[in-house]
């Protein structure tokens, strides 16, 4: 089924400059990038972002992490576009990555793995709309 998802680049990886090039491996399997952009997330964005995780010890790290700098937020679009961007992105440890997923590739510690996506369709729909507001595109 054709459906979007939300990942996001995050500090690590736009501090290295990969955003353009972990897009295109994106494009390059067949994504649309339907929304793109790239800004510093509020404290209380990335708390509602990470909410399933509230009470778990990473939680204060993941939000100071996701707010220390500059990331890169796009809407993509594709056949099984949640469950494809995951294969493309690899699991969350980078150190349990295979070469040619984006965080076996660029990840450099579970707690900087370079990408978020989506999880689940339901969580898309979520994140799409804390990140881009009620009609994107
Ligand atoms: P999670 O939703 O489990 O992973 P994923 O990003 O693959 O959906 O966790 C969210 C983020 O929290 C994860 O990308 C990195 C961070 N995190 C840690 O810093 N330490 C941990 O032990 C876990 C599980 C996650
Ligand atoms: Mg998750």
């Amino acid at each position: 089924m054709r459906e979007r998802t939300l990942i996001i680049v995050k500090p690590d990886g736009v501090e290295r400059g990969l955003s353009d090039q972990i897009l295109e491996r994106f494009t390059a399997n067949g994504f649309t990038v339907v929304q793109r952009k790239e800004m510093t997330i509020p404290r209380s964005l990335a708390e509602q972002h990470y909410a399933e995780h509230v009470n778990k010890p990473f939680f204060p790290s993941v939000v100071n992490y996701m707010t220390s700098g500059p990331v890169v937020v796009a809407i993509l679009e594709g056949e099984d576009a949640v469950a494809r961007a995951r294969a493309l992105m690899g699991p969350t440890d980078p150190a349990k990555a295979t070469p040619g997923t984006i965080r076996g590739d660029f990840g450099e510690s579970i707690d900087r793995n370079t990408i978020h996506g989506s999880d689940s369709a339901e969580s898309a729909q979520r994140e799409i709309h804390l990140f881009f507001g009620e009609n994107p595109n």
